[in-house]
């Protein structure tokens, strides 16, 4: 077995997933906003080293993405962050793209930026300790969109970028999100995501990138937030499980859901019956951002020193999840 490969089902197996911490500044902002925290370093630090010293992190949580500012700090028993990520079982992890830009011929659209310079940075975050890392294409959703041109383009980004990820011997997370923002279908969010897929296997393929050592970290089949026809749980499993076995090859060996906007609970039900009804050889698992930190983050924001009571829901969230990622969650579970 290849080392990436290793590696990619180390932080996914028996029903572990990975914990998105890499909002930027800009986004960790809005958050702490949100809940009236002022987004100091310290105090962005503070929330995240109070979820990576969790129980949860060992047990539920098989690798964290960081964001460039936290992978360089240091944590208040002076360790460094990757360090503390090791030494509670999990493995660090880094986003390396730098955002979104809007995409030239295509100004509604957007393509994400960050290969220059990238060969470099990578070895950086290598000698950091990450093992695996994240970049992420964004995709509107409507009538013409994604267009032919964002869909070529970002797939061709996730190929570079994996295979320097690659020569750099950490394992690319690859993120094609189609959003939900719209109103859209989910017929329609099954045909765009189909779409996107194949052409990103397509340039991975020509680039040269070894599919067992990559995590696929794609959006469930869901309708548009503001689509008037929205589907039932076990819809958004079956479409998923359908759009993913054909667009997919088999070679990867693990998926993780990003949640895109869906409330905790939903992520976490969606997930279950993706795994209760999975009919393929891929381990589908989690890559959360929100739907692991909402409510963790709202509690906290109360009494940024109330460590425990934090972590306690996070590792709720975490088990949850964990649980979901091997078919066995139910609602009594989730209410107990
Ligand atoms: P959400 O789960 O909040 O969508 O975040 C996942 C992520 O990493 C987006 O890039």
């Amino acid at each position: 077995m290849s080392e990436l490969n290793n590696i990619a089902l180390k932080i996914l197996k028996n029903g572990k997933g990975i914990l998105a911490a890499d909002e930027s500044t800009g986004t960790m902002t809005k958050r702490l906003d949100s809940v009236n925290v002022q987004s100091t370093p310290e105090n962005r630090l503070l929330f995240r080293e109070t979820l990576f010293c969790a129980a949860s992190m060992s047990e539920s949580i098989g690798g964290v993405i960081l964001y460039d500012e936290t992978i360089k700090q240091k944590t208040s028993k002076k360790k460094s962050v990757p360090e503390l990520i090791l030494n509670m079982g999990s493995y660090p992890g880094i986003k390396v793209d730098t955002g979104a830009k809007v995409l030239a011929g295509s100004p509604d659209e957007k393509i994400t930026e960050g290969l220059d310079g990238l060969r470099e940075r990578l070895k950086e975050y290598y000698k950091l300790g990450a093992k695996f890392t994240k970049w992420r294409g964004v995709y509107n959703i409507s009538k013409k969109y994604p267009s032919k041109l964002s869909i070529q383009s970002n797939a061709h980004a996730l190929a570079r970028y994996s295979a320097l990820v690659q020569e750099c011997n950490m394992v690319p997370i690859v993120e094609p999100e189609v959003l939900m923002d719209g109103d859209h279908s989910a017929k329609d969010c099954f045909s765009k995501t189909s779409e996107v897929l194949k052409k990103c296997f397509e340039e991975l393929i020509f680039h040269k990138v070894d599919l067992k050592g990559i995590i696929l970290k794609p959006n469930m089949i869901l309708a548009g937030n503001k689509c008037k026809d929205k589907i039932s749980n076990d819809e958004v499993a079956k479409l998923t499980l359908e759009c993913l076995k054909n667009s997919v090859p088999s070679e990867v060996p693990g998926i993780a859901f990003l949640s895109g906007g869906q409330s905790e609970i939903e992520a976490t039900e969606n997930l279950n019956l993706i795994n209760k009804n999975n009919n393929t050889n891929f381990i589908m698992s989690f890559s959360y951002g929100r739907a692991l930190q909402q409510s963790a983050l709202k509690f906290w924001s109360n009494d940024i020193q109330n460590i425990e009571g934090t972590q306690k829901i996070f590792n709720h969230r975490a088990k949850m999840n964990m649980l979901a990622a091997q078919g066995k969650w139910s609602k009594d579970l989730e209410n107990q």
